[in-house]
This record gives structure tokens, sequence and C-alpha cells, in this order.
């Protein structure tokens, strides 16, 4: 049972996906299917440490699939299945609970912005929710993981816990045949790309969510070419004209995220299109944004929307990528267990 390059990912159920989640998540992970094996997951049990209406989170969970296999996710190349049905993610966090310290937990922003100012009234699955976090990505020894900048800090809480696991257990480990002691790897973050933090439409500072009330603060994966359009003209910016180097971008938070989106989408770095739209008005540059946002979106949401006519496909695929992924975290959850020393059959 070596430990391998093994990449692992995942992306909640929840409301529907954003040029963030794509720019940011989505190409890198689509990119890794080259060089990588990949498992990729819908996190419908993290979804539900908020809540959600059981209609909808079926939905989602299907939204989620079409949309990912619609941006070029290939599921017979990669593992593509929703957390739920591989039991081990829940067996092996329950363990993590174990290993992880309060104190740990207690430093995560995110259960903070998350829990808001009523804490006593957050599941405690919502403040949890790194240790299973922790648990998608080591059940399968996962050793690179492709995610937007907001998610660095769980994942060095994942890497403190595969640590003190394999420190806490080392004689134990060891006497499982593992002889250098180290059952788990340390999972490396992979955050790449010129939009790792892509900001909202309306505010440079903030950045582009689900959560956001405004719609105009998004483009969604689903939006037509219209209201991409609409959007993207509505965007805030300031009133200099855009900068002929990166640097002048340094204190323009709208301007810097709209040439980061461009670069992105047209597959160029920012002093590229710095070079074509410096000195410009955003007025044109907009024109441009709109054309090249809409030439990647619109295949994607038409392919979305034709997956999605066929919900029974989608579950038969879900069904399939679950199977491939129980054969990889079954064995793992085994071992872990005589590693423990909990008796098992
Ligand atoms: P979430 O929507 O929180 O489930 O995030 C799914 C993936 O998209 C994660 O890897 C996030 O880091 C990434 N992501 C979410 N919002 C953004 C954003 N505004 N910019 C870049 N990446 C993002
Ligand atoms: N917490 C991640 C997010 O909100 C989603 C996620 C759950 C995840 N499990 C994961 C990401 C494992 C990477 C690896 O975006």
């Amino acid at each position: 049972m070596q430990i391998t390059p093994r990449v692992f990912s995942g992306m909640q159920p929840t409301g529907s996906l954003h040029l963030g989640n794509y720019l940011g998540a989505m190409v890198n992970w689509i990119e890794l299917q080259k060089t990588h094996e990949c498992i990729y997951c819908v996190v419908d049990l993290h979804a539900i440490t908020v809540w959600q209406d059981p209609d909808e989170l079926r939905r989602a969970i299907r939204q989620v699939t079409a949309a990912y296999i619609a941006a070029g996710l290939d599921p017979k190349k990669s593992v593509l299945f929703n957390q739920s049905q591989v039991a081990v993610h829940a067996e092996l966090a329950w363990v993590f609970n174990c290993v992880a310290r309060l104190g740990w937990l207690n430093r995560m922003t995110q259960f903070k912005e998350k829990a808001g100012k009523d804490r006593e009234q957050a599941s405690v699955g919502l403040y949890a929710y790194p240790n299973l976090m922790a648990a998608d990505i080591l059940a399968y020894r996962a050793t690179h993981v492709p995610v937007g900048e907001d998610q660095k800090q769980h994942l060095e809480l994942a890497r403190d816990i595969a640590q003190k696991f394999n420190n806490d257990f080392k004689t134990s480990i060891v006497a499982q045949g593992f002889v250098d002691g180290i059952f788990f790897p340390q999972p490396d973050p992979v955050i790449t790309g010129p939009a790792t933090r892509v900001m909202s439409l309306r505010d440079g500072t903030k950045k582009m969510s689900k959560s956001d009330p405004s719609d105009l603060s998004r483009i969604n994966l689903t939006d037509d070419a219209d209201t991409i359009a609409k959007k993207v003209q509505k965007a805030k910016t300031d009133p200099e004209p855009l900068p002929s180097e990166v640097a002048g971008l340094a204190a323009r938070p709208e301007a810097d995220n709209l040439v980061g989106i461009h670069a992105a989408m047209a597959g160029q770095s920012k002093e590229a299109v710095l070079r074509d739209y410096g000195g410009q008005q955003f007025s044109s540059f907009k024109k441009a944004l709109v054309e090249a946002a809409v030439a990647r979106l619109s295949p994607i949401a038409d392919e979305t929307q034709r997956l999605m006519s066929d919900p029974a496909e989608i579950d038969r695929v879900l069904a399939d990528g679950s199977q491939r992924a129980r054969a990889i975290a079954g064995p793992v959850m085994d071992k872990v267990k005589d590693i423990v020393g909990l008796i098992r059959s």
C-alpha cells in the first residue's frame, strides 16, 4: 500500500456554480486529468452542515455533477461521485474528530464567517466540517488538492491531522508494516491560475460567492449570453482608463478583478491583456470580456442543460463513480482500523 501521486477535490452542491468556482477550481481539475489519477467528489455531506431543502439538494447534486461533465470532466477517466454514497468519508471523519484538537477548529475563519453572530445556533457539523474535509482527502491518501485560495486554511488543517495521526500511532503504523512510520501523506494544495480568487462584480474587495444576495455580483455557469452581457456591463469599475502595466492595478480592485477574469477566460496572462487594452476605457474592454466569457461559458451551460434532461443517467454515473471510490477508500479505512486498534471481521 504505497503512497502514489493522486488528486482529490470536492465541490458543494449548494446554489448554482459561478465563475469563481470555474476559474478557481474546475479549470485546474480538468487540466490535472491529463497528468494525474484524479478523484472528484460532490460533497453532499458538507452541504447539509447548513439547512438544505431535500428536493433542492437532490437537484443540486445532479446539477453540479452535470456541470462538471459539461466543463470537461471525464467520468470514465477520473472518479466522479457523491460523498454520501461512500461511507468511509463519515467513518474516517469520526476518527479525525478524535485526532483534531478543539483549538485547531477554533481558528477556522470559514466557521466564524458561516456561523455569524449566533454561534450557539450553528450545527455541530458546521464546526467539524474541516475534519470531514480532511477525511475526504486522506481516505484516498491523496497528495494533491486543487482548490481556490479560500480553502488554504482547511488544507493546512488536513495536513496537521495527517501529521498528528502519523505521530500518535507511529508504533502501530510501523507494526502494520509501514516501516517509515508514515501512513497518511501530507496533501499539497494546488492553487494556481490567474484567477485563484475571483471577486464580486459589485465590490472588488469581496469574494464572488454563491451566498451573495445580489445575482449581479456573480456570473453563474448557467447564465445565458444576454445575462452575462448585462452583468459585465453593470460591473463596478473606476473612472480611470486601464493601466498598461500590472503594477497599475494595485489599488484598483475592480479593474484588477476584471483583467484577471479576462486573462483566465482567454488563457492569457494579465500582462498580455494589458498589452492589448492598456490606456483604453472600460467600455471597449468590457465588450471583449463579454465575448470571451460567452464563448467559454455558453457551451458549458448548454451541455449542462442537456445532461440535466436525463437525471437517471447522471445517477448512474454517480453510482459507478461511488463504486470505484469505495474500492480505493475501503482498504485505507481497514488499515486505519488496524492501526487504531479497532477489531474488524
Ligand atoms: P464552494 O463554492 O465554496 O463549494 O467552492 C468550491 C471551489 O471553488 C473551492 O475550491 C473554492 O476554493 C473555489 N471558489 C469558490 N469561490 C471562489 C472565488 N470567488 N474565486 C476562486 N475560487 C473560488
Ligand atoms: N470545503 C470545500 C469548499 O467549500 C469543499 C470540499 C470538501 C473539498 N471536501 C473537500 C475541497 C476536499 C477539496 C478537498 O470549497
